[in-house]
């Protein structure tokens, strides 16, 4: 984690259409071929003040040097991790008072550190702020607090001790040992009952950035969503989607809205789709390391998912014989409806919860595997072979951009 404390900007590429855009890195030792983000840079300039954060938020307002305290000044041996905002460090603080704690006692939290040269910034900083600061449940991770002070900015997390999907599922170090298949259904319903209550009459709110390094887990392996930094408030009225810049990551972004930037709560079940094929598959969703045919996930697995001869070329070896040949191809299914290439065609939220509870129960009542209770979501083998929307697919991403898009579309990768 050493690049933690050194320039973290990898490159930048060259201004275009007068914007500068960025690529930053990640560090860890098994991200060289993970997936890249997108966003763009034109970041309307905004007040910079405390008045920006809704006044309805029942967050804690840190100051710098409580901060420093509580994660002892930053030490490098308390970094849990690196995003493009910057890295995040674990830390103490009294559960009452929520001032600092010595090490091990009171409360654990886990404190994120924008960087100056950070690609996300100002706007994702306050973007989490003012949606997990408004936003409660179960499968969301919790916003204790965040400091404005000077140029520091940084948030303040309850602390999730198995860290990220993403490490469990990709990383080979010996400390994270494969999930199992049970654990993996039971993370997939988690991730899915908290989209399903951001894409309620509640929240209406589309999360946008739905991949694996955003879902983390506590100490039993509940998982919750985090990151809210793209998020976007959904359609009102009549309107069918929210026209944005386009912003997400690489692999996991929806291809009518990359082609586009029309963001719908379709976008975000198609990002579940492809998440829930790196469960499957114990695949990233772009992996460089691979031959060519096989970097893109989604591309690449899609002829398999339907067969049930040709399914466990796709599911993880690491995992096999944990589950009935009719669970692997239920998961599939639903996977492959997520990703239709037509929005309208991939499920809501709640069916797909829906499906993930069955495929769970089915888990529990081992030996009774799959024939019982009705499928909530239509099989639909032929939603990949219907109406195509015309897209620039994940497979024409190359050097950044979609090839075949003309409009303004600005890609920082991270990579
Ligand atoms: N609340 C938390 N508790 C424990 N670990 C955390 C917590 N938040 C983040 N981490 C760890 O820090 C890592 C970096 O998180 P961060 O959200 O900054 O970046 P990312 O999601 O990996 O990438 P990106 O910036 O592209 O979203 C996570 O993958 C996770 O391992
Ligand atoms: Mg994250």
């Amino acid at each position: 984690m050493g690049s933690c404390f050194s320039a973290r900007i990898k490159a930048e590429s060259p201004p275009r259409n007068g914007v500068n855009t960025k690529y930053a890195g990640k560090s860890g030792n098994d991200k060289s071929g993970s997936s890249s983000k997108v966003s763009s840079s034109t970041v309307p300039s905004t007040p910079r003040t405390q008045g920006e954060i809704l006044q309805s938020s029942n967050l804690k307002s840190f100051s710098f040097s409580e901060l420093k305290a509580a994660t002892r000044n930053f030490r490098p041996d308390s970094v849990l991790g690196e995003g493009g905002f910057g890295c995040v460090f674990k830390g103490w603080i009294d559960e009452h008072s929520l001032t600092a704690a010595k090490p091990g006692t009171g409360t654990v939290i886990a404190v994120k550190r924008l960087n100056q040269e950070s690609s996300q910034g100002h706007q994702e900083w306050l973007a989490e702020i003012n949606y997990l600061g408004q936003l409660y449940h179960p499968n969301l991770v919790k916003l204790i607090g965040y400091c404005l002070e000077d140029d520091h900015r940084l948030l303040v997390y309850e602390f999730m001790p198995k860290g990220s999907l993403e490490n469990h599922l990709f990383r080979r170090a010996s400390y994270f040992q494969p999930l199992s298949w049970n654990l993996r259904m039971k993370v997939a319903l988690d991730a899915a009952k908290g989209l399903e209550y951001l894409h309620s009459d509640k929240a209406k709110v589309i999360y946008r950035d739905f991949k694996a390094s955003n879902i983390l887990l506590d100490s039993n392996y509940r998982a919750k969503l985090s990151d809210f930094g793209l998020a976007k408030d959904g359609p009102t009225g009549s309107k069918s989607h929210v026209s944005t810049r386009i912003m997400g990551t690489y692999g996991y972004a929806a291809p009518e809205y990359m082609a586009t930037g029309h963001l719908t709560a379709r976008s975000d079940v198609y990002s579940f789709g492809v998440v829930l094929l790196e469960m499957l598959s114990g695949r990233r969703a772009i992996d460089k390391n691979r031959p060519s045919k096989e970097q893109n996930l989604v591309e690449w697995a899609r002829p398999y998912l339907s067969s049930k001869r040709r399914i466990f070329q796709v599911m993880d070896a690491r995992i096999q014989g944990q589950y009935s040949s009719s669970d692997a191809l239920k998961a599939a299914n639903l996977a492959i409806q997520c990703l239709s290439a037509e929005p309208k065609y991939r499920p809501h939220m709640e069916a797909v919860v829906k499906a993930l509870e069955q495929l769970n129960n089915s888990n529990d009542n081992d030996g009774s595997k799959g024939s019982h209770g009705e499928n909530p979501l239509r099989v639909n083998r032929s939603s990949s072979n219907g109406p195509k929307y015309h897209r620039k697919n994940v497979n024409e991403v190359s050097n950044g951009k979609p090839a075949s898009y003309a409009g303004p579309y600005i890609s920082p990768l991270r990579t």
